[in-house]
């Protein structure tokens, strides 16, 4: 063996074991196949894919000299295809075992003795079929990709650029490799399996919430839209908060602040209809029923891991800037900034809708009595949001 083949082995050996940490297996493969052509002096190689999702084999990746690349994922393979088949053929195991590839020369080799010495008609099926196959791919030797029983990929060797032979030691370096991206590919599919379980839990869980929401509404009819409002509101005022350098950007606090706008009066839901729908002024006690919502809301989702984002701002969505509000009587700083915002999209929404006490008033009035009460039951930073966005018309 050369000092040449050792060194592009030991560099393509630390670059697939660099490359399986990423996760997206076709960069990885492209990668290696580039690698393969430059560092082997291949005039062409290329990888096979099996996809899983039409449950077919596409030619993922060409790479070569010009006119022996193939245009890829134009080439695509069922299960039945003699060139994926005959890698699953008990027959012709030894074969591939053998030489850990599956070479051009050797089914030559074997279609001419079957059908020279053996005296057989030759005409193996299979054995043509993959032979003929093989230039059309620019390959003279095949190395599979196995995963368990499942072939995975691939790799298509083409000849040297110096016109000698794949030794032996070279075959079985590149069928490491060929196990190294099965392995990258395997654990690829398992990391989208996950995202995507993950993803679909989180669906469910947004649904739930919109449920859930959907369930107060329906015990107090007056409040009909007020959930999707206030969502609508609170989402739009923390993403112009954003603009003006008021927020950190996280997609946490965004989704977090999206499902408690969604349950902000969830503990409504322990509150008597009596109470709900009255339509006179509440009694001193009434109203401290009534007021026992904040802290329902916040009991109700703690139970639940998934809610845990959302629960501060549920318990404090009425604590007014000064101190007055309730459960807690917190104030200023101490207020969660996504309680501050729901507490402005809540109040601007029960301004300007009809409620059993009281008619509404207009945008206008609403968003002026809003600005008059800023710093002192509102965050002046969310009031200024809120009043550059109703001044612009988005409200
Ligand atoms: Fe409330």
């Amino acid at each position: 063996m050369s000092t040449i083949k050792i060194d592009y082995k030991r560099e393509l050996e630390l670059a697939s074991r660099g490359m399986i940490m990423i996760h997206d297996h076709t960069l990885l493969i492209r990668l290696l196949v580039r690698m393969l052509v430059r560092k082997a002096h291949l005039k062409h190689a290329g990888m096979i894919l099996f996809d899983p999702r039409k449950e077919e084999y596409v030619l993922a990746v060409s790479r070569g000299e010009a006119g022996e690349r193939i245009p890829e994922h134009f080439l695509r393979f069922d299960k039945d295809h003699p060139l994926i088949k005959i890698f699953f053929e008990k027959e012709y195991k030894y074969l591939i075992n053998n030489r850990n590839a599956l070479l051009v020369d050797d089914l030559n080799k074997l279609i001419w003795r079957e059908s020279v010495i053996e005296g057989g008609n030759g005409t193996r099926e299979l054995l043509h079929k993959v032979s003929d196959q093989m230039p059309m791919l620019n390959s003279v030797a095949c190395v599979p990709a196995f995963y368990r029983h499942q072939l995975l990929a691939i790799l298509l060797l083409g000849p040297k650029k110096d016109g000698e032979r794949l030794e032996q030691d070279e075959l079985d370096f590149f069928a490491a490799l060929a196990s190294d991206v099965a392995m990258a590919i395997r654990n690829a599919q398992l990391f989208e399996d996950l995202r995507r379980e993950a993803e679909r839990n989180r669906n469910m869980f947004v649904q739930t919430a919109i449920a859930l929401g959907t369930a107060i509404e329906a015990k107090d009819p007056y409040t009909h839209g007020h959930t999707e409002r206030v969502t609508g509101y609170a989402v739009a005022i923390a993403r112009r908060m954003l603009v003006r350098g008021e927020l950190e950007s996280s997609s946490k606090f965004f989704e977090n602040l999206y499902i408690a706008s969604l349950l902000h009066d969830i503990g409504k839901i322990g509150i008597s209809e009596a109470i709900l729908m009255k339509k006179a002024t509440l009694t001193p006690e009434e109203m401290a029923v009534m007021k026992t919502h904040a802290q329902r809301g916040a009991d109700i989702l703690s139970p639940v891991s998934d809610f845990e984002g959302c629960i501060a701002a549920v318990r404090h969505h009425h604590e007014r800037y000064d101190g007055s509000g309730y459960p807690d009587g917190l104030k200023d700083g101490e207020i969660p900034v996504s309680a501050s915002i729901i507490a402005v999209a809540d109040s601007y929404d029960a301004m300007t809708t009809d409620r059993p006490y009281r008619s509404s008033m207009t945008k206008e009035r609403a968003a002026i009595e809003i600005r008059s009460a800023s710093g002192r039951l509102y965050d002046p930073k969310v009031v200024s949001a809120f009043f550059e966005l109703y001044e612009r018309g988005e409200l």
